[in-house]
């Protein structure tokens, strides 16, 4: 069965594995992608980062429509929510995204086996399709990017139903009453953002003593007091030590993190969001001795290699953030080397946005992991108030924040919370990928009025220089 013969055969489409079999078979290798899901694109397209800004538009938009646009001197009444219709715009962009990647595999020549991928030997994968029956495929590289999947919490059983994960959050019918989220990182503060706006009284439970823990600590700080005042409530260093289900509601109950008495919490929903973990589930890497972390993650050389040789892994399911497109880059990496080529990726310079109102984005390090690491740093701040695109928007919520190397001034870090962060990190990271200095970008024109020039300004106060504050 020579069609059956590939050079490499990706296990997972998410964005590591689409991303990898598509630069494979640019660079000509034949290239197979299995994937168990009905649909191409992983977690992030189909239950991930796709659906959840489909809905943070959304709602956005909803909320902006509501209270937002008086400022502007537009007067809009009688606005109502369409659930149904929300959803179906959710829906409808899932839609185009999985199928772009199918016209993609198609493109590129990327064969396209549904099924769940088990490793039988290096170099060996069966393909056991969803009625049971299995095919063989024999290839001489089997890269891993089989993802993540939810973290469980002891005594919280989701049942996609009244206590959900982000999938089932992603698909309620009706707004709840009361959410209570259980986490305070990306996805308790995107999701629960979300319902906010929509009308439910959400209150976010967090095990630390702050939110969003491994971002810098003054943005987490300035994140949790602007969610506050749009009306999420926060309590923080406490912990869920179960859940009891009512005929309407569900009982929670709590515990401080560091021990204590115990009170309840009463949720019409409750969304399960501590974390995620590596999925490697019937995968057969005890048949080939593929070896794992003591977190479940598969270990890899910085070429993505694993111990087993033509066996290889990139994504969720290795080390590092969880995040699509450092998946996607590791992806390329493992396919260039894989296809003779070097590769290389700095972690240093990989951005992490939360997509909450205002947006919140980071790249390189934090002021609390300079100090930890004796790294001597300066600090560059400028806020949105004293930016004029920013107050023509109405969006001066919020800072830029840079961090440049004491003696060098090389860019380490850069924090923006602000209307359209999410974009405008990527500015920074650029930089800091160029090993720039806050001089660099400070001398560098920006354009105006732009929130940009905000970044420009917090470079040019690293030195105590900056024009509009
Ligand atoms: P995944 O996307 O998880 O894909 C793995 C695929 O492998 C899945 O489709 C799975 O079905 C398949 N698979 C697993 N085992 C097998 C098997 N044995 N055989 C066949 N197929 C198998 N990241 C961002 O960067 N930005 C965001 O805005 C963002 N938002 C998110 C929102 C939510 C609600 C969630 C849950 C995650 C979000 N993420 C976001 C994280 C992002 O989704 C992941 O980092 C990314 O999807 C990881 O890509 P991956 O290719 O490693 O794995
Ligand atoms: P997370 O790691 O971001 O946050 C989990 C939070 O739960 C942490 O603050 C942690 O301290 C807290 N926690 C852990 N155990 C707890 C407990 N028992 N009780 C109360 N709090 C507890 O994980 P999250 O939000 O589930 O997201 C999973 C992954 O998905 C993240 O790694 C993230 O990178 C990715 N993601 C990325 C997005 C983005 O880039 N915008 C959006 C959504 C998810």
């Amino acid at each position: 069965m020579a069609d059956m013969q590939f050079d490499l055969v990706v296990i997972g489409s998410g964005p590591g594995g689409y991303v990898a079999a598509i630069r494979a078979a640019q660079l000509g290798l034949k290239t197979a992608c299995v994937e168990m899901r009905d649909t191409l694109g992983g977690t992030c397209l189909n239950i991930g980062c796709i659906p959840s800004k489909a809905l943070l538009t959304a709602s956005e938009k909803y909320e902006e429509a509501k209270h937002g646009l008086g400022g502007f001197g537009v007067k809009v009444t009688g606005v109502e929510l369409d659930l149904p219709a929300m959803m179906a715009h959710k829906t409808r962009v899932v839609q185009s995204n999985v199928e772009g990647v199918q016209f993609l595999f198609k493109k590129n020549k990327v064969a396209r086996f549904h099924g769940r991928g088990v490793i039988d030997a290096p170099g060996v994968v069966k393909v056991v399709k969803p009625d049971g029956a299995a095919e063989t495929l024999t290839t001489k590289n089997i890269l891993i990017a089989t993802g993540s999947d939810v973290m469980p919490l002891p005594g919280v059983t989701i049942d996609e139903k009244r206590i959900v994960s982000s999938t089932g959050a992603l698909d309620l019918d009706k707004v709840p009453g009361r959410l209570v989220v259980i986490g305070g990182g990306v996805i308790g503060l995107e999701l629960g953002s979300v319902w906010q706006r929509l009308g439910a009284q959400v209150t976010v439970v967090e095990f630390l003593d702050r939110i969003l823990p491994g971002m810098d600590a003054e943005v987490s700080k300035h994140a949790q007091r602007i969610l506050g005042k749009q009306g999420l409530s926060f309590k923080l260093g406490t912990k869920v030590t179960g859940a009891r289900m009512n005929a309407e509601s569900v009982t929670l109950t709590l515990e401080p993190a560091k021990g204590g008495g115990e009170t309840t919490l009463e949720a019409d929903i409750v969304l399960v969001a501590i974390g995620r973990r590596p999925y490697t589930e019937g995968l057969g890497l005890e048949t080939v001795g593929v070896a794992l972390d003591s977190r479940g993650r598969i270990v890899t050389d910085h070429h993505f290699r694993t111990n087993v040789p033509g066996i290889w892994a990139i994504g969720d399911v290795i080390a590092g953030p969880m995040l699509a497109h450092k998946a996607e880059e590791e992806g390329v990496v493992a396919a260039e080397v894989m296809a003779g080529q070097s590769g290389h990726i700095n972690y240093d310079a990989i951005p992490g946005v939360v997509y909450t109102w205002p947006e919140i984005a980071a790249v390189g390090r934090t002021e609390e992991q300079l100090k930890e690491a004796g790294i001597a740093y300066k600090v560059g701040k400028f806020p949105f108030t004293a930016n004029g695109r920013a107050r023509a928007m109405q969006v001066t919520e919020g800072f830029v924040k840079v961090l440049a190397d004491a003696r060098t001034d090389t860019l380490l870090g850069a924090h923006i919370i602000g209307a359209n962060a999410g974009d405008m990190i990527e500015e920074l990271a650029l930089a800091l990928e160029f090993g720039a200095s806050s001089e660099d970008v400070a001398r560098t024109s920006h354009a105006h009025p732009t929130l940009t020039e905000a970044i420009k300004e917090a470079c040019l106060a690293v030195d105590g220089r900056p024009i509009h504050i």
